[in-house]
């Protein structure tokens, strides 16, 4: 449902606010120093997010950026080299904290949907050493923003990360939407985090949470994970409070299955109107890419329309536009996109 004042975002699903249960769970909750070790709902949080995804230890984090941030920094030294695709997030939309914090730079394979192949990993092998920086770590994104939520297929994952693990890569997965793609394919969270070292997964995402993300891996890289989290400033004291929200957004996971299925029932709407403006194949998940060469009206016009209507939407490029689903939008707020795109 839309929010209160009648806007249907689409932008993003990191615009959900949080639920009445989740408000009492945040005033009810049990907390204390977590800097200390000592906030029981941050702990049990940590327990759980590990063990769902088949690690030793967990770290709550501010962001799935500082997720991502720890997760390289702790297996990379300065100078290393972290394979990702070119649009990856890590790369793009993390403000260079990699290369600016821990001095590690990326090296990109040509990948438009988040697919890294296990000759991709070789050829970066091979031009690694003496004469090229040394490649330590290879960088997933399940699912893959960029490309509209799609799914880095599991098979892929597991032979890319098996070349990346015989010639002794580390691996982090950035699993923001991580239980997007565990809804969509019912593959498990831990088999998915299998092929990795570290995982990264947001509660602020399609969970529903208000703040936070959370790194998973083994007990001695989220040991330094945690000294490196305070030496950024990210310590925090009774986040308990935000513990609480994000652990029931952990719990409502199974609803992500109605997201998907709204973003696909906005992507056939939009086809049956205009058949070329959206490759239906890529509406794997929660978003729609909206194509303008498939409109008669450019997107910025678009875009124009549905705020005139009250529907908020993101431009991910000079000709396209993101749909992306949640718990805050509903049929009928797809029923909205439609009818302005109805009158184009
Ligand atoms: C794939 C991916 N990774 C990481 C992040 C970073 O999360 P945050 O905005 O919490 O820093 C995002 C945010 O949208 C994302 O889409």
């Amino acid at each position: 449902m839309a929010f209160p004042d009648g806007v249907a975002d689409f932008r993003s699903d990191t615009v959900t606010r949080p639920t009445a249960t989740m408000r009492q769970a945040m005033a009810a909750a049990d907390v204390g120093d977590d800097v200390y070790g000592e906030d029981p709902t941050v702990n049990s949080l940590e327990e759980e997010a590990a063990a769902l995804v088949g690690k030793e230890a967990a770290l709550f984090v501010p962001s799935g950026s500082m997720g991502n941030l720890l997760g390289l920094v702790t297996q990379a030294r300065p100078g290393d080299e972290v394979l990702c695709v070119e649009t990856a997030h890590v790369r793009n939309y993390e403000m260079g904290a990699a290369p600016a914090i821990g001095g590690l730079q990326f090296r990109t394979v040509a990948s438009g949907s988040g697919e890294i192949r296990p000759s991709d990993v070789a050829a970066a092998i091979e031009q690694s050493g003496y004469h090229f920086p040394r490649i330590a770590m290879l960088e997933w994104e399940n699912t893959h923003n960029w490309s509209g939520g799609t799914v880095v297929p599991f098979e892929l994952m597991r032979e890319t990360s098996a070349v990346a693990r015989s010639a002794g890569l580390r691996i982090h997965l950035d699993g923001a939407r991580l239980w997007n793609a565990v809804a969509a394919t019912g593959i498990g969270a831990h088999e998915y985090a299998a092929h990795a070292d570290t995982v990264q997964f947001c509660f602020s995402k399609g969970l529903g949470a208000p703040i936070g993300s959370i790194l998973c891996g083994p007990a001695d890289v989220i040991l330094e994970a945690r000294f490196l989290r305070k030496r950024l400033g990210g310590g925090m004291r009774q986040v308990g409070v935000i513990a609480a929200a994000a652990a029931l957004a952990l719990e409502s996971r199974d609803r992500l299955g109605d997201d998907h299925f709204l973003a696909r029932k906005l992507g056939e709407g939009i086809v049956a109107r205009f058949p070329e403006a959206v490759s239906l194949g890529q509406v794997q998940t929660n978003m729609v890419v909206v194509h303008g060469e498939g409109l008669p009206v450019g997107t910025g016009e678009l875009q124009a329309r549905l705020a005139d209507a009250g529907v908020l939407v993101g431009s991910i490029s000079r000709h396209s536009l993101r749909f992306v689903t949640h718990r805050d939008v509903d049929q009928r707020d797809v029923g909205r996109v439609l009818d302005v795109l109805g009158t184009l």
